[in-house]
């Protein structure tokens, strides 16, 4: 079956065989001017070229063979990769607002009963399909906003049992084909349960959690919060070189709340990326960049705990190599990338192709697509994943925060309309 897209406005298709830094993030070369076709073969882009040619060709097809249709207009961009979420847990801490306002840090508030180990509580309370009906309904609002990958992180059942158990849920969304694609990542390192002092934990996640998850191939990555409070440098080391060692990649959650120097120990283990890299000092900055780990930016955080925002315009005038996710978690539900898009656009002042090439070719190199085909891109070859916006302006991919730019969108090739 064939799906051709006729009468396209502009198309921003991204198409770089390397991450793009520096002043070519801004660069207009990565926009195709409108009037283009791009057809579509089962879940694979097979063409893009001119409207009419491309429809000459088509139009004698079976009707039953060939799905035309016209875009009138309409920008389009790839499908979006959402590179850091947390989309697996249950429960609910709203109440951790209030506690916030009330001048509470959010480690007090982990004192309190509240914050990661209350998600654990009521996550382990729940069946695994409990888990895959709340999970899947999250997934399914990430694609109406534009997102057709995500990399997910187990780290609310920190025994386990339960990170087995969250873990086999990302499976389960994985083998899924009309939700977006899932890249697996486990995240047993994300706090210290109840009854475990740091010690007692980082032995147990080494010598019995890891070795069960890696038998297991549940997840082609680790991460580790590394973050003064949570785990400290030597700890984060030990896990992820752990990891290394039963052949999984490695990522980071570093300097969310201070520079703690995890940007060090990223460069130094060469991970694919180091997340929030909030306070990272440029120094560190400069070792990642030289160790070719990328930036993962999460500008849903400081939306959600009232904090300030990252540089990120300094990151283009650096070459550093930068993303962006939404971090969707108990404590920061945001599932739209347009949404974490338009923070950095209108609140921070980065260009909006920037932000665009930051959640889309540049994530797709620290979270490939399951296939192995190419994503985060409009090219021939590439799965045909993308997204046709409300406007004929490309730029409106982050500009309507309070509601989603997509008109409709394309997952593996199936067309799925939001038009109402
Ligand atoms: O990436 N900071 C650590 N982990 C999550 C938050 C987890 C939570 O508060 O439940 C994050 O922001
Ligand atoms: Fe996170």
């Amino acid at each position: 079956m064939s799906t051709v897209l006729i009468n396209c406005g502009p198309i921003v298709h991204v198409d770089s065989n390397v991450p793009i830094t520096g002043q070519d993030m801004l660069d207009d070369k990565w926009i195709i001017a409108k009037g283009e076709a791009i057809v579509i073969e089962d879940s694979q882009i097979k063409d893009i070229g001119n409207s009419l040619e491309i429809l000459d060709d088509y139009q004698s097809h079976d009707s039953n063979e060939v799905n035309i249709i016209d875009v009138y207009g309409k920008a389009i961009i790839p499908g979006i990769i959402d590179s850091h979420t947390h989309m697996v847990w249950g429960g609910d801490r709203s109440r951790e607002v209030r506690w916030k306002q009330q001048g509470n840090t959010y480690s007090d508030i982990a004192n309190m009963g509240g914050g990661i180990v209350s998600t654990v509580n009521s996550t382990r309370s729940l069946s695994e399909a409990d888990l895959y009906a709340i999970a899947k309904q999250r997934m399914m609002h990430a694609l109406k906003n534009g997102t057709t990958h995500i990399e997910t992180k187990s780290g609310y059942g920190l025994d386990t049992k339960t990170e087995m158990k969250l873990l086999r849920v990302a499976k389960q969304l994985r083998d899924d084909n009309i939700t977006p694609s899932v890249d697996s990542t486990w995240l047993g390192a994300h706090a210290i349960p109840d009854n475990h002092t740091l010690d007692s934990y980082t032995e147990e996640i080494i010598t019995q959690q890891l070795p069960h998850v890696a038998e297991a191939k549940l997840a082609r990555s680790a991460d580790v919060f590394c973050e003064p409070g949570w785990f400290g440098i030597d700890e984060s080391e030990q896990i992820l070189k752990a990891a290394k060692s039963h052949g999984m990649n490695l990522r980071m959650h570093i300097d969310e709340f201070s520079d703690g120097g995890g940007g060090e120990l990223a460069a130094k283990l060469r991970v694919d990326t180091a997340d929030h890299a909030h306070y990272t000092s440029e120094e560190n900055r400069d070792k990642m960049t030289k160790a070719e780990v990328s930036t993962g930016f999460l500008p849903g955080t400081p939306y959600s705990m009232g904090s300030d925002w990252p540089d990120f315009n300094s990151m283009i005038e650096n070459n550093h190599l930068w993303t962006i996710a939404t971090d969707f978690n108990p404590n920061n539900q945001i599932l739209s990338m347009p949404f974490v898009a338009s923070c950095i656009v209108q609140r921070c002042g980065v260009d909006p192709l920037a932000a665009l090439v930051a959640s889309t070719i540049n994530p797709s190199f620290t979270t490939p697509h399951p296939t192995g085909m190419r994503h985060g891109v409009i090219a021939k070859g590439a799965v045909a994943n993308l997204n046709i916006l409300n406007s004929k302006h490309w730029e409106s991919w982050c500009l309507t925060p309070g509601h989603s730019p997509i008109s409709a969108n394309i997952l593996n090739g199936q067309y799925n309309n939001y038009e109402y």
